[in-house]
């Protein structure tokens, strides 16, 4: 069996209604919006509603990405959703978006891997489709970070937001992925950690919760140093793996956890500041569904075009990292 070429057929994006401004931060506890500025690049992030689950923002977005790729969702061979905000422990909330989608039966499974989610979710998607496993595969990147965090930890309650994104990864003549380099370290959870959330705690108790030990626990300056450096060895790796340099890149798409991350994998890939997708402002670090909401913002704001080669990169709990490299083809459909 002779592998295929496998290209995004379309892309989308959904955030919830609700947004949390600096200036809500600063009425929640001591803050500045010049702090949260300067650290971070941060203005706002979305918050979905209680009743309002992650199979819902992924519906949304799933929605969007089907329209955009012109077909119906039972073309759909297989759904994805990279999340560690699922909707349950189980069932998969692959299998519940597949459902909201009117197409029960089709192969649904959901990958965990932290803020690495898409990276890690593309590299496994675009190979099912080269290995001709399946023609068409719907992968969501979907999180609900708000409901994790604790509001009176200052340093991780400024940084999360709730989003999707999606893309439609079919067959095609043209062969888009170039080249991924994956990797992980897990000697270190407790850099970036939710505690209580599985069966290395007992479970919780009153107590427990009342001291807020079931949110995100993170060692802020920790994960910045290894957020960098990861960052520029992975997109290093992934370049080579792909036989491209760095000034091939058109487009670096990295994961939006901190706008000083991004800038320093920029600078040492020598990219200049337009080349560089950030969208950080609006909807803070939606971890799994950073990179595809900022991809379907680059796609619907016509910046792409046919041959431009785009560098995914993202890190995150694990601690894990990745970076994909891919070229961008509309296979002469448009988008
Ligand atoms: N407002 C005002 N002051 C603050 C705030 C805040 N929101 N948060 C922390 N500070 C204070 C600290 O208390 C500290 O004060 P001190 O010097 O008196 O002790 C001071 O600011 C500096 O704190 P640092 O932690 O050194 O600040 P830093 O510049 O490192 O920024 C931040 C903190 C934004 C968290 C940064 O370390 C960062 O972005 N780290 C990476 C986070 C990240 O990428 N996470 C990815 C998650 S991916 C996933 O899988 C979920």
């Amino acid at each position: 069996m002779t592998n295929t070429g496998v290209r995004i057929a379309g892309v989308g994006h959904f955030v919830p209604e609700r947004v949390i401004s600096n200036a809500d931060l600063e009425r929640m506890f001591d803050t500045s919006d010049e702090w949260i500025t300067t650290r971070t690049g941060m203005k706002e992030r979305h918050a979905a509603a209680l009743d309002q689950p992650t199979s819902d923002l992924a519906l949304g977005a799933a929605q969007h990405a089907l329209a955009n790729a012109g077909i119906a969702a039972t073309a759909l061979d297989c759904v994805i959703i990279a999340t560690v905000t699922p909707d349950y422990a189980f069932p998969a909330t692959a299998c519940v978006l597949a459902a909201k989608l009117g197409v029960p039966g089709t192969p649904a499974f959901d990958m965990e891997i932290g803020c690495s989610g898409f990276i890690y979710g593309l590299t496994v998607a675009a190979s099912l489709v080269r290995s001709r496993v399946f023609k068409r595969v719907l992968l969501v990147g979907a999180e609900e970070l708000t409901r994790l965090v604790n509001y009176e930890d200052r340093s991780t309650a400024i940084l999360f937001g709730d989003g999707a994104g999606a893309v439609v990864l079919e067959q095609s003549d043209v062969d888009c992925f170039l080249g991924a380099e994956l990797g992980s370290d897990g000697s270190r959870p407790q850099d970036l950690l939710l505690p209580f959330s599985g069966t290395a705690h007992p479970p919780l108790t009153g107590d427990d919760i009342a001291q807020k030990k079931n949110t995100i626990v993170m060692n802020g300056r920790e994960v910045f140093r290894f957020a960098v450096t990861k960052m520029i060895d992975s997109t290093n790796t992934a370049l080579e793996h792909a036989g491209i340099e760095p000034k091939d890149v058109t487009w670096l798409i990295p994961h939006q956890a901190n706008r000083r991350i991004i800038d320093a994998a920029a600078k040492h890939l020598d990219l200049p500041s337009e080349r560089v997708v950030v969208n950080i402002d609006r909807y803070g670090n939606t971890s799994a569904a950073s990179i595809p909401i900022a991809l379907s913002e680059t796609v619907a704001a016509g910046k792409l075009h046919d041959g431009d080669i785009i560098l995914f990169v993202g890190f995150g709990a694990g601690l894990s990292w990745g970076a994909v490299a891919w070229r961008w083809s509309t296979n002469g459909k448009g988008h």
